[in-house]
């Protein structure tokens, strides 16, 4: 039994003192604790060993008090495990040299037995479990379809993804297959996490605000769905469609999506409004917001809460937190939510 289950209370909008709260990136660069690991260990190597997997995934949980860990990986596992070559370079990012061009790339990911190449994430998560001893539940992710398309098709991390788009737009069916491939891999993936001890699910659809409306309905929403379906029956499913505000309504209104994400570009209300308390909200601080002073933040935090509500929220940053932010400002986040009750009580 959960210690501290706040998260999965608020999934399930039950009647909660204050909202649980975490942090996207909560394991980075910010923590000089992470940095130790990261200037020994290369990405992959801290990726790929479940025992160090596991050591940075409590980091957060022992410095700040997060009500849920995260399990320390990546949303690019899962085309390294389809075959794909991906490098993280030191200070550039992602790096995926040979991209995705043509049927035949397509042809050559294999998206079958794609959770034995990934064991060292289920045992990463099986250790981490057994390490939290149940403080708090503890959240499995991937990449979303149309996101993780983007690196796919890019080859890199850039602003507009215009190679990625255009790829969509011109060659639709090509991109469908692509997307219906990754769905595959996905499924199968977050099923063995949800097994392998994953409480939650959260999927990322870092670049979807890139697409219009109706683009988004061709080539994001419908396998964010289908994973949602799939894998609920295994842990609740949190979406973060970032910058997707257009879709909350349509997306909201599916049984098996628990709680959607939502950055800082819309107003509490306002997704409240669109959403009707039919799915948990989380987010929405805008991680910039982080370098203010810690007794500026939690002013900010309150009214955020207060905004939002206390039930069915999950507070949270509108997108990962950035290595210049002082652990003390993000500590001050995380405790601005915690000391919420005993404020509004007062
Ligand atoms: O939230 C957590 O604490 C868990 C860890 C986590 C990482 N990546 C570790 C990481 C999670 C949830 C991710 C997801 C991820 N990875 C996303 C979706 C979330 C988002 O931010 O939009 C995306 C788009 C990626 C791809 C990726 N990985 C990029 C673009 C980069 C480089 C940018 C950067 O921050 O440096 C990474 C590398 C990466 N993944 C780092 C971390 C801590 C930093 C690299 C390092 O520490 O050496």
């Amino acid at each position: 039994m959960l210690k501290n289950d706040l998260l999965l209370r608020a999934l399930r909008h039950e009647d909660v003192k204050r909202p649980p709260v975490w942090m996207m990136r909560q394991a980075g660069r910010y923590l000089p604790e992470y940095i130790a690991f990261r200037n020994k260990y290369d990405f992959f190597t801290r990726v790929e060993t479940p025992e160090l997997a596991c050591a940075i995934t409590l980091q957060p949980v022992d410095i700040l008090g997060v009500d849920a860990a995260i399990i320390f990986s990546d949303i690019l596992v899962v085309p390294k495990a389809m075959g794909m070559t991906v490098l993280m370079e030191e200070g550039k990012g992602p790096s995926l040299p040979n991209t995705i061009k043509t049927q035949k790339d397509i042809d050559l990911l294999n998206e079958h037995d794609i959770v034995s190449r990934l064991s060292y994430v289920l045992d990463a998560l099986k250790l981490t479990k057994h390490e939290l001893n149940d403080r708090v539940p503890l959240i499995g992710f991937a990449g979303a379809p149309f996101t993780l398309l983007c690196y796919m098709v890019e080859g890199k991390g850039g602003k507009g993804f215009d190679k990625a788009k255009a790829f969509c737009f011109t060659q639709p069916e090509l991109a469908s297959m692509l997307l219906e491939k990754i769905t595959q891999a996905t499924i199968q993936y977050l099923i063995g996490q949800a097994k392998a001890g994953a409480d939650v699910l959260q999927v990322f659809d870092s670049w979807s605000g890139l697409l219009a409306p109706a683009d988004f309905d061709l080539f994001a929403a419908p396998y964010l769905i289908k994973i949602a379906d799939a894998v609920a029956p295994y842990a609740p499913v949190i979406l973060f469609p970032k910058g997707s505000n257009y879709a909350l309504c349509s997306l909201s209104q599916y049984q098996n999506v628990s709680g959607i994400g939502l950055d800082w570009t819309i107003k509490p209300a306002d997704a409240r409004r669109d959403t009707q308390h039919r799915v948990a909200l989380q987010g929405n601080f805008d991680p910039s917001k982080l370098m203010m002073q810690p007794n500026e933040i939690r002013r900010e935090v309150h009214a955020m809460i207060d905004d939002f509500g206390v039930n069915g929220y999950i507070a949270n940053l509108g997108h990962g937190i950035t290595p210049s932010i002082p652990v003390r400002h993000a500590k001050a986040f995380v405790d601005a939510v915690k000391e919420y009750s005993l404020n509004s009580e007062a």
